[in-house]
C-alpha cells in the first residue's frame, strides 16, 4: 500500500510518515522544504521512503507523483492564520487552486482515498460543543481556503472517495517543531522566560497530540471503506482547553512562572468540539495530553535538543523561499 503525503516534511506530516513506515506503508513525500531543510534524512536509506522536492503547484510533478499511489493524505499548505495574512496570493494558490487541482488529478488517476487536512478553525466561534453540522465561521484567510476546498470536495468531487479531517490544533515534539502552536509556545516561553502573556484566557480550543493525530489519520487509511465520504472533527474527548489551563500545566513544572493576561490580541477564536462522531467509528484511546507534552518539552530543552528558540524554522511566518 503507497500513501503519498504531500508537506510530508512539516509538523504533521513528519510525524505520519515516521508512523506510516513503521506501520509498513511505502511512502511518497512531495514537499517544497520551506522549513526543516533536514527532514527527509531520517529515512532516505528506506527503500519503502521516496521525497520529491517540489510545489503541489506544479501539475506535471503532481501527475508524476500519483503514479501507483493508493491513498494521498494532503497536508501541505500555508498554514495558520498569521501566515495566510503575510502570504495571501500564496495562501489561495496553494490551500485552495493546488488542493483542488489536486484532487482532480487524484480522479483522473483513480486513487482509492484523498484524505483532506482541513481545520477546526474553520468553527471561529460557536457555542456549545461545535460537531461537524454546526456552522462554519472562518475567521482568517487559512480558514476560508480550507472551507472552499471542503465545500469542493463535498459538491464536485465524485471521482474519488474522501475524508475531510478537522484537525483540532496540533502540540508535542515534532522532528518539525512548531513554536507558534499554543502549547509549544507556552512550553518554550515558560521554559525559556518564566512568563507568558495570554490574551483571551478563558477561550477554549480543541487541541491534539501530533503523535495522536497520526495514529488517527492512518486509522482513518485502514478503515477507509467503512469511513468515507465523511467529515470528522479529528481530535479526543477531555481535549477541549482553556487557555490559562494549559498555562497552569506549564505551571506544574515552572512553579515561579508568572501569567501576565493581556486585554489585546489578534486570536478571537473560542470554541469547543465534539468528537463523537469519529470515536463512533473508530476505536482508538489517546496516549498525550497537554500536561505529559509540557514535560516532553522540558526535557528536549533540558536536554539542549532545542535551544536555538528563535531560529526560523520553528516557526511558519518565517518560510525559506530561497530556493
Ligand atoms: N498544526 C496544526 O495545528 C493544524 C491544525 C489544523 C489543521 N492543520 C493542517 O494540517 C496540515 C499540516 O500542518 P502542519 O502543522 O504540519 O504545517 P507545516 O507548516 O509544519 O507543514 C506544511 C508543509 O507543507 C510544505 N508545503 C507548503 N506549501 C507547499 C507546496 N506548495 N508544495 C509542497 N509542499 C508545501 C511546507 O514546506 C511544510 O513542510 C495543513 O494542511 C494544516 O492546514 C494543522
Amino acid at each position: 500500500m503507497k500513501l503519498l503525503i504531500t508537506g510530508g516534511a512539516g509538523n504533521v506530516g513528519s510525524v505520519l510518515v515516521n508512523l506510516a513506515l513503521q506501520k509498513g506503508y511505502a511512502v511518497r513525500v512531495v514537499d517544497t522544504l520551506w522549513f526543516n531543510k533536514k527532514i527527509p534524512l531520517a529515512h532516505l536509506g528506506n527503500p519503502e521512503y521516496e521525497f520529491i522536492k517540489g510545489d503541489i503547484c506544479d501539475q506535471q510533478l503532481m501527475e508524476k507523483s500519483l503514479h501507483g499511489i493508493d491513498y494521498v493524505i494532503h497536508a501541505a499548505a500555508v498554514v495558520g492564520d498569521p501566515a495566510s495574512k503575510l502570504f495571501p496570493d500564496l495562501t489561495s494558490m496553494i490551500n485552495q487552486e493546488a488542493a483542488i487541482n489536486l484532487i482532480k488529478l487524484c480522479e483522473m488517476n483513480r486513487v482509492k482515498g484523498f484524505v483532506f487536512l482541513s481545520t477546526c478553525s474553520n468553527y471561529g466561534v460557536s457555542d456549545g460543543l461545535a460537531t461537524e453540522k454546526s456552522e462554519l465561521k472562518p475567521l482568517s484567510l487559512y480558514a476560508e481556503t480550507k472551507v472552499s476546498v471542503e465545500q469542493y470536495i463535498m459538491q464536485q468531487a465524485k471521482g474519488v472517495d474522501w475524508v475531510i479531517g478537522r484537525l483540532s490544533t496540533v502540540y508535542g515534539v515534532s522532528p518539525r517543531v512548531r513554536f507558534d502552536l499554543t502549547v509549544n509556545d507556552f512550553a518554550m516561553n515558560g521554559y525559556r522566560n518564566n512568563f507568558l502573556d495570554i490574551f483571551l484566557p478563558l477561550s477554549y480550543r480543541p487541541y491534539v497530540h501530533v503523535w495522536d493525530l497520526a495514529r488517527v489519520l492512518l486509522t482513518i487509511i485502514e478503515k477507509f471503506k467503512s469511513v468515507k465520504n465523511n467529515v470528522f472533527n479529528i481530535g479526543f474527548p477531555g481535549e477541549n482547553y482553556q487557555k490559562i489551563k494549559i498555562a497552569e500545566a506549564v505551571k506544574k513544572y515552572i512553579p515561579d512562572l508568572k501569567i501576565n493576561i493581556v486585554k489585546e490580541g489578534g486570536d478571537l477564536r473560542d470554541y469547543q468540539v465534539d468528537f463523537s462522531k469519529l470515536h463512533g467509528m473508530i476505536k482508538l484511546k489517546r496516549e498525550y495530553d497537554a500536561q505529559k507534552c509540557i514535560g516532553e518539552f522540558i526535557n528536549v530543552f533540558e536536554q539542549g535538543i532545542i535551544n536555538d528558540f528563535d531560529n526560523p524554522v520553528y516557526y511558519n511566518t518565517s518560510p525559506d523561499f530561497s530556493h
